[in-house]
């Protein structure tokens, strides 16, 4: 099906799931959460002394708000493909005010409690937003596929983040986002799932290429190879999760690839190539698993890998 006819038939499924969203999304506001009373002025020249925390998780903050920065151009993408008529360019607009809300809080937080350095940081954005690097996914099905492992994922790597942060203040900041990010999630995972009933070959195709090809979004931040490990030694996003938290509540629990009928034969190859991938992911993370078990106290080596160790 080519993408005009699946964003028209799909524009039904769009509404409800707009009109869902906008009843069960709560107003909140970044002021209310960010612990102002800790703030003082920066001196210019100065350097900024950060507070000693993990790595990974300075890594992180920086990576989540560098993401929730680059808002411009998943606009641009996202409305590229879904236009800017009726429900699908209301929830395009919704979704781009959302985020900016993420990123007021996440910065506001970050500059009142130094965990980050702030002049890092504006450079890291000035960087990522001018190189306006994202992902171009070929097809309406791609891009579905795409958002839903993409949200459900920056939902997961947020709550870990807050659950990794000594003050209540982060905690509660990174888990009121991670639960507008899973709202997100819902609308994308439920309307892929629709254009898997319209069109299940095509939408299979569109998975398996999102699947195998997955990234974090990130890519086009300074650094963002060694982030991307930082993080994952710090247990905030990895292969272990990222199969385990991602792939298999959508594609074994949500999609059920293996249980559609009437797939093309391409379609059906490559729904066994994707099993083939799940197979050797699920060895994977299980090896993982068991070396970070046996290694214990032992920090020494990395225990385990950011997503993308597997690519290719
Ligand atoms: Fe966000
Ligand atoms: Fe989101």
């Amino acid at each position: 099906m080519n993408d005009e006819t699946v964003l028209n038939d799909l524009a039904p499924a769009a509404e409800k799931l707009l009109e869902r969203h906008l009843g069960v999304a709560k107003e909140w506001f970044p002021h209310d959460m960010v612990p102002w009373s800790l703030g003082r002025d920066f001196i210019e020249g100065e350097e900024v002394e950060l507070p000693a925390m993990d790595e990974g998780v300075r890594s992180a903050l920086f990576v989540n708000l560098l993401t929730e920065d680059n808002l411009p151009y998943y606009f641009n993408d996202i409305e590229r493909m879904f236009g800017s008529d009726g429900a699908w360019g209301t929830w395009v607009r919704r979704w781009t005010a959302e985020e900016g809300r993420h990123s007021i809080v996440i910065r506001d937080y970050l500059t009142v409690t130094r965990q980050v350095d702030p002049i890092a940081l504006e450079r890291g954005r000035m960087e990522q937003v001018s190189g306006g690097v994202t992902p171009h996914p070929a097809t309406v099905a791609d891009g579905l596929a795409y958002l839903a492992m993409q949200e459900l994922a920056t939902r997961i790597a947020h709550h870990n983040t807050g659950k990794a942060l000594t003050d209540k203040a982060g905690y509660e900041i990174m888990k009121r986002v991670a639960a507008d990010e899973n709202l997100h999630y819902l609308f994308y995972r439920d309307i892929a799932t629709t254009c898997l009933e319209l069109d299940p070959s095509g939408t299979v195709m569109a998975i398996e290429r999102q699947v195998l090809g997955f990234d974090m979004p990130g890519t086009g931040i300074p650094n963002f190879t060694n982030h991307a490990r930082a993080i994952a030694k710090a247990g905030i996003y990895d292969l272990v999760i990222h199969y385990e938290t991602i792939l298999v509540p959508l594609i074994r629990r949500q999609w059920r690839l293996t249980e559609l009928e009437g797939l093309d034969g391409e379609a059906s190859a490559a729904v066994e190539r994707l099993e083939r991938y799940m197979a050797r992911l699920a060895k994977v993370a299980e090896r993982m698993k068991e070396r970070a078990a046996d290694r214990g106290a032992d920090a020494e080596q990395p225990a385990v890998e950011p997503i993308g160790a597997l690519a290719g």
